[in-house]
């Protein structure tokens, strides 16, 4: 056995009204003057959060939008700046924590998550924001959050599209964690543990929005599948993501929830013993078929023709693909991507490769 690993240096803090403890949390990192970064959505519904923190409180940024817009977190970073705080606590998904993570980044700021969603974002030490038309993104491990509520309380709203194909998304990290360049035995306990509480989860959640155990299942493994991407990195189907999302407009949770099938069966003889896990995980006798068909159950898109794919794109998609995969289990050619891209045009069953 050879393999390294390095501790995530990160705290979680899990619990039905779990909100309601940010003071003690803001007060373990020795701060006291708290900015908060929300969406004009979330805004409406933290009310209760803010009156915990009392005179703690030194400002809320309520402008959180879609992707970070660079204008938007230039603007927070300002206001947490006049305001001399010296915690910045984001409440919501990676738009939000995108703005936790640009002032992290820019101060001495503690960083502290309210995840509202199982993006998972709040434990990678990636973060991005969008600078014109592109997502500029780096690394560095100053943007982990120092402490991360999950209150799934707060998550109650989330309807069964965002619930299923923000999901997807956490589940493709832990998928593809089993098989990425960094994956190790550590990373694989993240993993399949995450792939059982999200499959189960997600589709609680769905069945019944207001299920707290459902939805603390979600949490739970979108804050694992934030592990694995830190650990064990990604392979080609978040490469593919990233194109579809690039140069083709395709929002992350559908390109994620259409593509990870595709992705799994081309990976499903080259790699046979993350297949094991994903199968044991799922209760499933196919990998690739297994998450084929949770895809159907939770109503998630399954195809690219759906989502306005034009099929004359898939050929410089997979060009795309085969240029920005550094690793992969099966080698990345144009040929095998193009015909992985056609069978996720389609939608059907899955054909392994
Ligand atoms: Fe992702």
């Amino acid at each position: 056995m050879q393999f390294e690993y390095t501790p995530i240096r990160t705290r979680a803090v899990f619990a039905e009204n779990a909100a309601l403890k940010l003071k003690d949390e803001v007060e373990k990192l020795g701060c006291n003057r708290v900015m908060i970064a929300c969406s004009a959505g979330m805004a409406k519904r933290i009310n209760h959060i803010i009156e915990s923190l009392g005179a703690m409180c030194a400002a809320i940024y309520d402008g959180a939008k879609p992707h970070c817009p660079e204008q938007v977190a230039m603007e927070a970073l300002d206001l947490y700046n006049k305001k001399n705080a010296d915690c910045i606590v984001a409440i919501g998904g990676g738009s939000t924590i995108g703005i936790g993570k640009a002032i992290a980044l820019r101060t001495d700021a503690k960083f502290i998550v309210i995840a509202t969603t199982p993006c998972g974002s709040e434990s990678t030490p990636i973060y991005g924001m969008l600078i014109g038309n592109h997502k500029k993104t780096g690394r560095d491990p100053k943007v982990i959050a120092r402490s991360t509520i999950y209150d799934p309380v707060l998550t109650t709203g989330l309807n069964a599209h965002l619930t299923g194909t923000i999901g997807m998304n956490s589940l493709a990290h832990c998928v593809e964690a089993l098989y990425a360049k960094d994956q190790n035995p550590i990373s694989d306990l993240y993993a399949i543990e995450g792939i059982s509480a999200l499959t189960k989860g997600i589709k609680g959640s769905i069945i019944n929005p207001a299920d707290i155990s459902a939805r603390s299942q979600v949490l739970y493994g979108g804050m694992l599948s934030g592990y694995c991407v830190n650990l064990a990195g990604i392979a080609i189907h978040h490469k593919i993501c990233h194109v579809l999302g690039g140069h083709h407009g395709i929002p992350h949770g559908e390109s994620n929830s259409v593509i990870l099938p595709y992705a799994v069966a081309y990976n499903e003889t080259t790699a046979p013993s993350a297949m094991e896990k994903i199968m044991a995980a799922m209760g499933t006798k196919s990998a690739s078929g297994g998450i084929y068909d949770f895809a159907r159950d939770i109503n998630v898109p399954r195809s690219l023709k759906e989502l306005g794919m034009r099929e004359d794109h898939l050929d410089v998609a997979a060009k795309e693909t085969v240029e920005t995969t550094p690793f992969n289990p099966k080698p990345v050619d144009f040929e095998s991507v193009r015909a992985l891209l056609q069978q996720a045009y389609e939608g059907n069953r899955p054909i392994a490769f």
